[in-house]
């Protein structure tokens, strides 16, 4: 087991998400409308396959699944795989355990990484946008903090928390094709939480001027 997998299994384990006990979180993003609208631009851009990077397990793993006729979800943490296998697994639908960096993407039309990037160290969100940039898929989904002013926070423990804007410093991705507001119930703790959808091509161009060296796999972000 990695040290990654390590750190993730373990907030799963003590359930620090309250993916279980969900009378514990503080604020929930309204899913029904996330999904509502992550739909709508999917079926109009004729999405019909995805990959889920970082697919994790609880409820927005659970609508995702039945949103596009093929799924692929992909997490570091077996215990996860294994569970959606038993939950989700159908045909059309299926779970790999592996660390994105060290997974090929396949052809599809799109790739959705939401929630994920914000709890690891920047050269790992380097690499796997890096990773995303040389793939074969048309668009790519990836939470993003919206507030111009955001400071992203650099070396990030993994496993821990910041939001981060995919459009600041360092990493300086496009203004994305399509911003999908995320709306919190209860206390918005942060306003500007969007899944921000971009072309691949926007990223194929962005890897050219600032895409740093990918990870290589088995290499780990300190
Ligand atoms: C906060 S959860 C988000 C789950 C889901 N995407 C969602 O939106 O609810 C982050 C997930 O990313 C997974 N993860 C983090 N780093 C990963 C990596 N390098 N490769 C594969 N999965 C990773 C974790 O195990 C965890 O399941």
């Amino acid at each position: 087991m990695s040290d990654l997998e390590r750190i993730f299994a373990e907030i799963y384990k003590q359930d620090k998400w309250y993916i279980r006990d969900r009378t514990k979180v503080s604020s929930q993003v309204d899913l029904n409308l996330l999904l509502s609208d992550f739909k709508k631009f999917m079926k109009g851009v004729g999405v019909l396959s995805m990959v889920d990077l970082g697919c994790g397990l609880g409820p927005w793993n659970q609508s995702i699944v039945d949103a596009v006729p093929n799924y692929i979800g992909v997490d570091i943490v077996e215990s996860v795989v294994e569970r959606n296998r038993e939950l989700l697994g159908k045909p059309g639908v299926e779970f790999i355990y592996s660390d994105i960096i060290a997974y090929s993407i396949p052809t599809t039309d799109m790739i959705l990484c939401r929630a994920v990037m914000f709890h690891l160290h920047e050269n790992l969100v380097f690499g796997i946008l890096n990773k995303i940039a040389e793939s074969d898929v048309k668009w790519v989904a990836m939470t993003t903090f919206t507030a111009v002013d955001r400071v992203n926070r650099l070396d990030l423990k993994p496993g821990s928390f910041y939001p981060i804007s995919l459009t600041n410093t360092p990493f300086l991705l496009p203004h994305p094709h399509k911003l999908i507001k995320e709306v919190e119930m209860n206390p918005p703790l942060y306003p500007d939480k969007c899944l921000g959808i971009w072309k691949i091509e926007d990223l194929v161009k962005w890897k050219l001027n600032y895409g740093k060296s990918p990870i290589q796999e088995g290499e780990q972000a300190q």
